[in-house]
């Protein structure tokens, strides 16, 4: 898939300061966020699903980890972040452990089309700025 190719290199940059700090000031946050999705529609969002420690959320196209990897550390929750695309990965791996939720932290190579879970296995579905 080409659109999957400028994924891939645009994660490449990921942690680059000039776009971690316009990630900031247009988004309010700096997790290497890849669309439009604001912290507080993500607060929004964490807040409509009423996640807590009990809970898996499936973040479908994590990219690097926003903002599914966010929610699990606002609400204590599990995130398995899916995405085909695994240049991400790292980002959001270090975020898991930089943020003290690494073992809540599940991230998996996948599309949204063929989820490679067990059904009931999750409790809540976000996907930010995800076509597909
Ligand atoms: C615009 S980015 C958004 C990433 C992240 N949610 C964010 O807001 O930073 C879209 C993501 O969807 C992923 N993606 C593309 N096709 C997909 C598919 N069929 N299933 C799941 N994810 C897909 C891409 O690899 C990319 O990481």
């Amino acid at each position: 898939m080409q659109e999957v190719e400028r994924f891939r290199s645009r994660y490449a940059v990921s942690g680059d300061a000039a776009l971690l700090a316009a990630e900031l000031e247009a988004l309010g946050t700096d997790y290497s966020a890849n669309g439009y999705t604001t912290l507080t529609q993500a607060d929004d969002i964490g807040d409509w699903l009423s996640l807590d420690e009990d809970d898996v959320l499936l973040d479908v196209g994590a990219g690097c980890g926003w903002p599914g990897l966010y929610l699990a550390r606002r609400h204590g929750c599990a995130v398995i972040s899916l995405d085909p695309v695994s240049e991400g990965m790292p980002t959001l791996k270090q975020r898991a452990l930089a943020d003290g939720c690494g073992k809540q932290a599940w991230p998996v190579i996948g599309v949204a089309e063929a989820i490679p879970l067990r059904p009931r296995s999750i409790d809540a579905i976000v996907h930010a700025d995800v076509l597909c």
